[in-house]
């Protein structure tokens, strides 16, 4: 394997699902960050979760970044070095290499530390570029590291997946400024980012008949039995999603079907039949919305791609 020019390790907050579970468990409403959806068995189902026929946005972001990828690659223009949010298998970024004039350099960052040394490095082995990685969540600053990679002309961040729609719309504008410091003048912003759309279309994307959806949500119930020792009864729980239309957003709970509890650590959480923990938050954005998000960020919209339904949109920001 080729080694990474460098690895960053702004040690995420990972290791505390003990503390967030206890901290979510103990509010008016039970929450929970759903980062921790993500261990093996989590990033398995949701890689399930993207081939289910209701599911259609990982689709048709594909469609749309493959369908328009020479226009979209030829926009940074030569020696572009690419820095990928939430970057994963780092499987969404092979098309955007191929495609860039020269590219100068690529960093992957995600917030699992392992999956994210391997998928870099396997970058590293496939692409003849500068590869590194920085292990980091989406709360923290970062700044790349100066005089290790070569000056590129320019970076341009990567963030696809609609991932920004798990934050709510200040804390999006938040990551987009803290992407602009990081990233730097001149720097451009390939963004993914789902759309408004009927509601029955996006009800079921979250509801899928084979119940994939439901196994990634419960999966957290299971993750809190195994790695806390919580003490509870799965079959109390139920997957429940549901777009809230006044705050536009799908929303998902584990919601308690009895009244129940779950003991962990000696404390009791008690639920209500009908009660929830809620699990996650996938905000939809009109093409307006979107644009006043911008507006609060140092970051111009330069061109939206988009499907021939409207579902899903690709876009090109500038920070001049
Ligand atoms: C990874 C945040 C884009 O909100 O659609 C899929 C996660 N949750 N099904 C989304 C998810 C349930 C997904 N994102």
């Amino acid at each position: 394997m080729r080694p990474l020019a460098f690895f960053l390790d702004l040690h995420p907050t990972l290791g505390d699902f003990h503390d967030d579970i206890i901290e979510g468990l103990a509010k008016e409403q039970k929450s929970i960050s759903p980062k921790y959806f993500y261990d093996e068995r989590g990033s398995e189902l949701f890689k399930e979760i993207t081939e289910q026929p209701e599911y259609y946005p990982t689709r048709t972001e594909r469609n749309i970044l493959l369908a328009n990828a020479p226009e979209i690659a030829a926009a940074p223009g030569p020696n572009t070095a690419v820095f990928e949010y939430g970057s994963g298998a780092s499987e969404k970024i092979e098309w955007l290499l191929n495609g860039l004039d020269r590219p100068a350099a690529y960093v992957a960052m995600d917030i699992s530390r392992d999956f994210l040394i391997d998928a870099a490095s396997a970058i590293a082995d496939k692409f003849d570029l500068p590869v590194a990685a920085v292990c980091a969540d989406f709360h923290g600053h970062v700044r790349i590291p100066p005089d290790i990679l070569p000056e590129p002309s320019r970076w341009l961040g990567y963030f696809p997946g609609s991932t920004i729609g798990n934050m709510t719309p200040p804390f999006a504008a938040r990551f987009l400024q803290r992407a602009a410091e990081t990233l730097g003048p001149g720097a451009q912003f390939l963004l993914g980012v789902d759309l408004e759309k009927d509601t029955s279309v996006l009800n079921a994307a979250y509801n899928d008949a084979a119940g994939v959806t439901a196994a990634f949500n419960l999966n957290l119930l299971t993750r809190m039995q195994r790695e806390l020792g919580a003490q509870l009864g799965m079959e109390d729980f139920e997957h429940r999603a549901f777009y809230n239309e006044e705050a536009c957003r799908i929303e998902m709970h584990l919601r308690a079907k009895e009244r129940t509890t779950i003991s962990l650590d000696g404390r009791e959480f008690s639920f209500d039949p009908g009660e929830t923990l809620h699990t996650e938050n996938s905000y939809k954005y009109s093409i307006n919305r979107l644009k006043a998000l911008f507006e609060e960020t140092p970051w111009r919209l330069e061109t939206v791609w988009t499907d021939e339904n409207q579902w899903f949109a690709a876009c090109l920001l500038s920070n001049n």
